[in-house]
């Protein structure tokens, strides 16, 4: 369950649902600019997060970091699949950084965003093709 499986639309729109949740609780003073993420274990548990800004700019971290290091520290490493919700109307895939920390522990996780459409799932390595590695693959 840990590759680029796509979710059923049940299971991505739930996992939308609690990514937005998740934004209501964003802090971001500075920008204006709300994210909430929400990532899927294999477990069925859902871990969020959202982005946290700081006075000191570039101290801030956004939603999906912030959700994989709360689940990390969780123990939970593998995870299926990954929503980000950002402001209404606004297509927010993740950063660059984002991508290459997601990838970390997952490489080709469906990525749901919401587009014009409505839901749409991204494989996480279309979304970072040759993504940084140690083992140069
Ligand atoms: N942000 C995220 O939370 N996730 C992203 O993938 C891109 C940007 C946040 C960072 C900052 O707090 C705000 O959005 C504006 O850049």
């Amino acid at each position: 369950m840990n590759g680029s499986n796509p979710l059923s639309s049940d299971t991505a729109e739930a996992l939308m649902a609690a990514a937005e949740e998740a934004r209501g609780r964003a802090y971001a003073p500075y920008s204006g600019f709300s994210v909430g993420a929400a990532i899927l274990f294999g477990d069925g548990r859902v871990v969020t997060g959202c982005n946290v800004e700081n006075a000191s700019y570039s101290l801030s971290i956004c939603a999906e970091r912030n959700a994989m290091s709360t689940a990390v520290a969780m123990g939970l490493t593998r995870p299926v699949a990954i929503a980000v919700a950002g402001p209404d109307g606004v297509f927010c895939p993740p950063c660059g950084a984002c991508r290459q920390f997601l990838a970390e522990f997952s490489g080709g996780m469906p990525v749901i965003i919401k587009g014009e459409g409505g839901i749409t799932s991204i494989a996480l390595n279309e979304l970072l093709p040759s993504g940084f590695s140690l083992k140069g693959e």
